[in-house]
């Protein structure tokens, strides 16, 4: 059987958020430089878009590079780059075939001209497909997006575009990176760790969160699948009981 018929398709997460840790100690394991963990993580990252793809679930959202990697030894930051050019360049075929648009969150100040380049370039290709969105979190951090958005909302007030009590939540999420996408249903992070780690730290406000001790490279469609199993006997509450949530059919948390 294929395990994806285990799951209930119309339970699906429209939006899965990834902490892609343990490249590091997948390569130590083996002897190898943590260089080759994030490889074989880069393959792993190929295999989840398109189990993502084949299930329809139309927003993923990859953290690749946080603003604390820079404190990284360069020679591993700039094999970061050197992977996410070769991925875009291998991937981007796939993503035309297949209606999947790769956006970047993040800030692209600070970035590699080359990266800069390459995003550009691949985001604009891949403009007008509709079937799957690909957010890379390319330096990103969660405080910095919120401060970043501080700083719109008064400008737009100042300028007299916006008055203060047009303050919603929802205005607050149209001046993030993910501004027009649903909020993640469900967060994974490989490795272990029970951390956030500066990620989506507006957006993940009602997310579930599956954490699981398998290191990133090894996690490919079965573990996905196990993710999704685990997610789809959750009962998602939004604060209300249990027995409103089966009297009521409304999931939404903003109503
Ligand atoms: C964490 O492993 C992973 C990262 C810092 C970045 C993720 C990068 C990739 C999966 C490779 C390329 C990315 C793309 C999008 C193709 P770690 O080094 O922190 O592991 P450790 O905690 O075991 O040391």
């Amino acid at each position: 059987m294929d395990p994806i018929d285990q799951l209930d398709l119309q339970k699906l997460p429209r939006h899965i958020a990834i902490i892609m840790d343990g490249n590091g100690r997948w390569a130590r394991k083996r002897l190898l430089n943590r260089i080759h963990g994030h490889r074989e993580g880069a393959k792993s990252v190929r295999a989840i878009v398109t189990t993502c793809r084949k299930l329809n679930i139309p927003y993923l959202t990859l953290y690749a590079f946080s603003k604390e990697n820079w404190r990284r030894p360069a020679q591993e930051v700039n094999a970061l780059w050197d992977l996410l050019l070769e991925y875009i360049d291998s991937q981007l075929p796939e993503m035309l075939e297949k209606g999947i648009k790769l956006n970047t969150i993040g800030d692209k100040e600070g970035l590699p001209p080359r990266v800069i380049d390459a995003l550009d370039v691949a985001k604009e290709k891949t403009r007008n497909n509709n079937d799957m969105v690909v957010n890379l979190a390319v330096n990103y951090g969660g405080r910095q997006e919120i401060i970043s958005a501080i700083k719109k909302i008064i400008h737009s007030v100042l300028e007299n575009e916006i008055d203060t009590e047009d303050i919603t939540m929802d205005l607050f999420s149209a001046y993030l990176f993910t501004k027009g996408q649903p909020d993640p249903d469900l967060l994974i992070r490989t490795s272990g760790e029970f951390r956030i780690s500066n990620f989506l730290l507006w957006q993940l406000a009602y997310t579930e969160i599956y954490v699981t001790p398998i290191l990133w490279p090894d996690f490919r469609e079965k573990e996905l699948i196990d993710a999704l199993r685990d997610y789809q006997r959750r009962e998602r509450r939004f604060g209300r009981t249990s027995d409103q949530l089966h009297s009521h059919s409304n999931n939404d948390p903003a109503s």
